[in-house]
Parts: structure tokens; C-alpha cells; sequence
């Protein structure tokens, strides 16, 4: 009988975004007449606009003819899409060639985890998007899980708090194989300034380390002054791979389609580019996105896109506001959401998973505990810039009935 495999078993519960769906609909069967608000995942609400949904349909249509048909495609995206995001998302300081279009940016760090596999040390920013221990684990790149400190063995976590503004001391870091960097971040809503980007490239060239950034949120940066990329600092591109995503600039959560940007200069330790094997990966368990999605990423990035893309994340970012400004009149301490779409709000001294719990039951309201993203998220919960408007207006209105 086939054995379970032993690393699953580390994982102490179910991942973070189901768990809480089980929560909410807990309180949804207690109080069926509840209009329960969702500020927890962040799933974008608002529709995909018309010029994205025509290329989809003209594609979807050109299926249906033999002249429009195709099957499978480059594993490695379109080229005039690969060619697209060089262009206009990195300012062809990346080659078309190492953009590897994919399903998104969660499934690329999952298959970057395959690549790397379980003899891989890693570090990664604590408070952080849950993929990158729970999948570091279930390769096997991780010890147990120790209790005591929420922490599994074998892995650097960087606490990330208001004391150190959420970006830890890279000289303080070990040196890992694999560095986790998420900017703007994902919980915290901090965004890396080019020096401390710098200083993280500096101290993994040092160290021989390879940053895994993940930028899925970069469309989000309002300030000019702060960096987009990782590869905008010089030397990143002998030690970072960058993953990203259409989903949450340009609504694709449920559409999916991503990519992956991994430089011709960046060699594991016998010379082997790492995106000849990346490559290898990407071939074997990946068939590539959707070729009718590939016309939609297309038309996100032509100039009626990109202004179109800039109005989506400029209505996100009003929502943003919104609930900052609430949590400011209710006197609870929050960062981010300026240049990102979530907001970290401080409940000092409080269990996150017990004011996630209080939101809910007392205001029906959804919002992402802390401590679901490591244990310096402890007494944090998350709020998600994404949503109607009228849900934001009316979640910040019942946010201030709470009994704190
Ligand atoms: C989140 O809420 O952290 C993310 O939206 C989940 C995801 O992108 O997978």
C-alpha cells in the first residue's frame, strides 16, 4: 500500500485560505441571515473590462474555425506576450527568452520549489505568503514543526514589525540557498526602497544565495520612487528569479495567468543555468497557459490595458484608503495599503486568530489572522483592499460597532 508521504504529515493543519472559508461558513450557518463581507483573501471583485473580455471572446471564437484553431502551444508562453511583458513591465531589461509565461505566480513557486528540491536551505520574510514554507515543506526542504515557536526547523525566518519597518537586516541573514522576498508584501503591505532591495542583492551575492521575488503586486507601487522589480538594482541578475501575475492588477484571479522572469546570468553552483533546468521543469510538468488567456494577457498590455489597469488598481487602492481611514478613526495602529492593496492592522497583546474570530461573529466581517502568515504575524490581522465598493463602505460602517 502506498505509503503517505512523511513531509505532508509536518503540515499541522490545512492551508490558510480554506480554513477560513471553514470559519465564515461556520458563522454563515449560525446566522443564515447574515451578509457576511469577505476582506480576507484577496480575491478581486470587479469585472474585467470590455477590450479584455472582446480579446478573450475573439479568441474563444477563433477555436471554433480551422483557421483560428490551435492545440498545444510553446510550453513557455506566446512570444509576442514573452516579448510584451519584457517591453512594458520591465523596460526590456529582461530578454523575452527568460520570461516563462505560466497559470500563475503560486504555481510557479511551487514548481521553482520542484526545481530547487528538498536539499534547498531556505529563508523567507515572517510574516509571509503561506506557499512559500507550506510548499518548502512538503519537498521536503523543511524539519518539523516545532509547536512551541510556530516555526518549522531548518528554515530562517526574518521577522518583519513595525520596530525594523517591516524589512529585516539582510546582513543578519544566514547564508540560505533560497531567499523568499515579497514586495510590495504580502501580508504586510511594505514595499523595499531600492537601498534595502540593494542591500538584499548585496548580501545574497555575497552569501551565493538566490532571491525568489515576488513581485505579484507591483502594480500597486503609487510611489515612483520605489522599485517595481528586483531586477531595477543592479547585480540582481546573478541572484534573483522574479514570479508575478495578471491576477490582481487586471482582475485573471479566476482566469490565471502569470509568469516567471529567470536570468540567462543566474548558474547554480556547477555552472548549470538555472534557466536551462527551469526550463526542463516547465517542459515536463507544465503545458503551457491557456492559449485563449494568452490573448487576454495581450490586450491587458497594450495601451488601452495598461490605462485600464491603472484605473482597476487606482479603485483598489481607494478602498484601501477607505479602510485605512476607518481603522485610523477606530484608533487601531495600521501600515501598508499606500502601496498595496492590504493593510496590517495592529491588535497588540491580542491572539489574531481571537480578533479574527471577533470580527466575524460580532460585525460579519472576514479578514486574514496574523499568525496564518508566520509567527511575527501574531496580533496582526490582514484586511484586503479588494471588494465593491458599497461592501468596503458598508464593512468600515459595522467596523466601528466593535466592542475593542
Ligand atoms: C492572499 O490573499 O494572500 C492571496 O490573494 C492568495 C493568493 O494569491 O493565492
Amino acid at each position: 500500500m502506498a505509503k503517505r508521504n512523511a513531509n505532508l504529515a509536518k503540515l499541522p493543519g490545512g492551508y490558510l485560505f480554506p480554513e477560513i472559508n471553514r470559519r465564515k461558513k461556520a458563522c454563515q450557518d449560525a446566522h443564515p441571515e447574515a451578509d457576511i463581507i469577505s476582506l480576507g483573501i484577496g480575491n478581486t471583485t470587479e469585472p474585467l473590462t470590455p477590450h479584455i473580455t472582446q480579446a478573450l471572446a475573439k479568441a474563444a471564437e477563433g477555436m471554433g474555425m480551422s483557421d483560428g484553431y490551435s492545440g498545444y502551444g510553446d510550453e513557455q508562453g506566446f512570444e509576442a506576450l514573452r516579448g510584451k511583458i519584457a517591453e512594458k513591465l520591465y523596460n526590456n531589461v529582461v530578454d523575452p527568452e527568460e520570461v516563462l509565461v505560466s497559470d500563475g505566480a503560486k504555481c510557479d513557486i511551487g514548481r521553482l520549489q520542484l526545481l530547487f528540491g528538498a536539499d534547498a536551505s531556505v529563508a523567507v520574510q515572517d510574516p509571509s505568503y503561506p506557499v512559500y514554507v507550506d510548499g518548502s515543506v512538503i519537498v521536503g526542504a523543511t524539519g518539523d514543526f516545532d509547536e512551541s515557536k510556530q516555526q518549522y526547523g531548518g528554515v530562517h525566518y526574518m521577522a518583519c514589525t513595525p520596530e525594523n519597518n517591516f524589512f529585516p537586516d539582510p546582513a543578519d541573514l544566514p547564508p540560505t540557498d533560497l531567499i523568499y522576498f515579497c514586495s510590495p508584501n504580502n501580508p504586510t503591505g511594505a514595499v523595499a526602497t531600492k537601498d534595502q532591495l540593494k542591500a538584499l542583492v548585496d548580501v545574497a551575492r555575497k552569501n551565493r544565495s538566490i532571491i525568489i521575488f515576488d513581485s505579484a503586486y507591483s502594480p500597486y507601487i503609487c510611489d515612483p520612487e520605489l522599485p517595481r522589480s528586483i531586477f531595477e538594482i543592479d547585480g540582481a541578475r546573478e541572484c534573483a528569479i522574479e514570479v508575478s501575475s495578471f491576477s490582481k492588477p487586471v482582475g485573471f484571479t479566476g482566469v490565471r495567468l502569470g509568469w516567471t522572469v529567470c536570468p540567462k546570468e543566474l548558474v547554480f553552483e556547477d555552472g548549470t543555468p538555472v534557466l536551462q533546468d527551469w526550463n526542463r521543469i516547465m517542459t515536463t510538468v507544465f503545458n503551457g497557459a491557456s492559449n485563449i488567456i494568452q490573448h487576454g494577457g495581450l490586450a491587458a498590455l497594450d495601451e488601452q490595458g495598461l490605462a485600464e489597469m491603472r484605473e482597476t488598481v487606482g479603485f483598489y487602492m481607494e478602498n484601501a484608503a477607505l479602510i485605512k481611514a476607518c481603522l485610523d478613526d477606530m484608533g487601531v495602529q495600521n501600515y501598508g495599503g499606500e502601496n498595496a492593496p492590504y493593510i496590517w492592522a495592529h491588535f497588540p497583546g491580542c491572539d489574531s486568530w481571537d480578533v479574527f474570530a471577533k470580527i466575524l461573529n460580532e460585525v460579519f466581517v472576514v479578514t486574514t489572522p496574523g499568525a496564518g502568515f508566520g509567527p511575527a504575524g501574531q496580533g496582526f490581522v490582514r484586511f484586503s483592499a479588494f471588494g465593491h465598493r458599497k461592501s468596503i463602505l458598508e464593512a468600515t460602517q459595522r467596523l466601528k460597532r466593535l466592542s475593542l
